[in-house]
């Protein structure tokens, strides 16, 4: 999160997929999931008026 909001962090873990694959092919972790974090994150920053121009490149990092 750090790292998508343009901190100082960087992430070099894993992609997305090979991060959750396991849980993806054994315990049914799909779009949704993800689609939902999304959305409550998404809400949570607008509730706090969060720019959109930042929230949105937030959610395309989300997304890969
Ligand atoms: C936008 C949504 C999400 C992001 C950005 C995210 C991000 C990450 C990251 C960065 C890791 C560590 C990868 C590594 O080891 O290098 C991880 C691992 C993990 N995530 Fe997520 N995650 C998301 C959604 C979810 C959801 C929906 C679930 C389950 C309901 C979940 C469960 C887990 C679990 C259990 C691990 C550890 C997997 C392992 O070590 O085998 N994540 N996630």
């Amino acid at each position: 999160m750090t790292y998508a909001f343009g901190g100082p962090e960087e992430y070099h873990g894993k992609d997305m997929w090979k991060a959750h694959e396991k849980l993806a092919r054994g315990q049914g972790l799909n779009d949704n999931h993800f689609n939902i974090i999304v959305k409550h994150l998404v809400g949570a920053l607008q509730k706090f008026n969060v720019p959109e121009v930042i929230f949105q490149k937030q959610s395309q990092m989300c997304s890969r």
